[in-house]
């Protein structure tokens, strides 16, 4: 078995997919899917033995914090959940403080929070790896999870048709870097006012124009889901924007991913979705819950593709 080459990961930050080569994502995508595949061979050792990845909560988790708790522990690793309310950080100690004091107990901090610049801050001031788990800007653990899971189903990512339904949010930034660099053909439909950021899609053009992959935009979703391989979308009231629901459940009436929509897509196109999922808001149960769905192959590849993550930053 040969090791897919992660060295230039090692000790490095991990804060958004920009900044990684095409051949580093395609390693990591290849590490998760080897780790998958033989988990057990990939325990021999307890490769992260020794080692403690810090984790900071200032939003709710389910797949992030449980997959890299279990990750830790399946390489021998052991993980801390800490919610910001009750670090010190949650009543005034600086960002700078907690990464000082952080990278004197952990060998990596992982944290969920509204803001990438605090992420960046914390980042500069640590000497340990920092993992964004989620910001409001962008979420690139998952989109890790996401190609590995097109990557086995559709045996390839290059030159593959992905279309995204819904909000421009940090989901799709990610999503616009990680398709970028995989050589996939991205086509995003978003209702006026919520497309993404214009310096997230300039990035992804520039990413694209390594890998022959290439950017799309419509606002009416049923011309951008045309011939699809695969169909994504994800809430469209992030965490934070609570206050907002009511007038996005109007924005977004004619953006929800149901069997009408997806009859425009291939006929093997698949349906994805990073969860948590509202049905009857973003998508119709018919589709969440039909055959064509691999939403829970994406949250169980959540767990292999922070294993292979945690190695490459982490490991020897
Ligand atoms: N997809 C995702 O990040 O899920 P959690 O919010 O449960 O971590
Ligand atoms: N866009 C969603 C993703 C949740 C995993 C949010 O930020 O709430």
């Amino acid at each position: 078995m040969s090791k897919p080459a992660l060295a230039p990961l090692k000790g490095q930050d991990f804060l958004t997919l920009e900044g990684l080569s095409p051949s580093g994502l395609q390693s990591l995508v290849e590490l998760a899917h080897q780790m998958k595949t033989q988990r057990q061979l990939w325990s021999i050792g307890a490769p992260l033995k020794g080692k403690t990845l810090a984790m900071i909560f200032d939003k709710p988790s389910t797949r992030t914090r449980v997959s890299f708790e279990v990750g830790m522990a399946q390489l021998g690793g052991h993980a801390l959940n800490l919610q910001r309310e009750e670090l010190q950080m949650g009543r005034g100690e600086s960002v700078e403080d907690t990464a000082k004091v952080l990278s004197r107990y952990v060998d990596a901090i992982l944290i969920r929070t509204f803001s990438q610049e605090l992420v960046e801050e914390l980042a500069t001031h640590a000497e340990i790896p920092v993992i964004n788990g989620l910001t409001d800007l962008y979420h690139p653990c998952q989109i890790l999870a996401d190609l590995l899971t097109l990557w086995e189903v559709k045996g390839t990512l290059s030159g593959l048709k992905l279309t995204y339904v819904g909000d421009g949010n940090n989901v799709l930034h990610s999503l616009m870097h990680g398709a970028a660099l995989a050589g996939i053909h991205l086509h995003i439909s978003t209702p006026p006012g919520y497309e993404p950021l214009p310096e997230v899609w300039k990035q992804a053009e520039e990413m694209a124009a390594l890998t022959g992959g290439s950017l799309h935009f419509s606002h009416d979703p049923f011309v951008a889901v045309q011939g699809a391989d695969a169909v994504y979308t994800d809430v469209w009231a992030s965490m934070g924007q609570e206050e907002e629901k009511e007038k996005r459940l109007r924005d977004f009436q004619g953006y929800q991913v149901n069997e009408t929509l997806m009859a425009l897509a291939k006929e093997d196109a698949v349906f994805l979705h990073c969860l948590p999922a509202y049905r009857d808001w973003e998508v119709s149960p018919g589709v969440i819950d039909g055959p064509r769905s691999v939403v829970f192959d994406q949250a169980e590849n959540r767990l292999h593709a922070q294993k292979a993550l945690l190695m490459a930053l982490l490991g020897e």
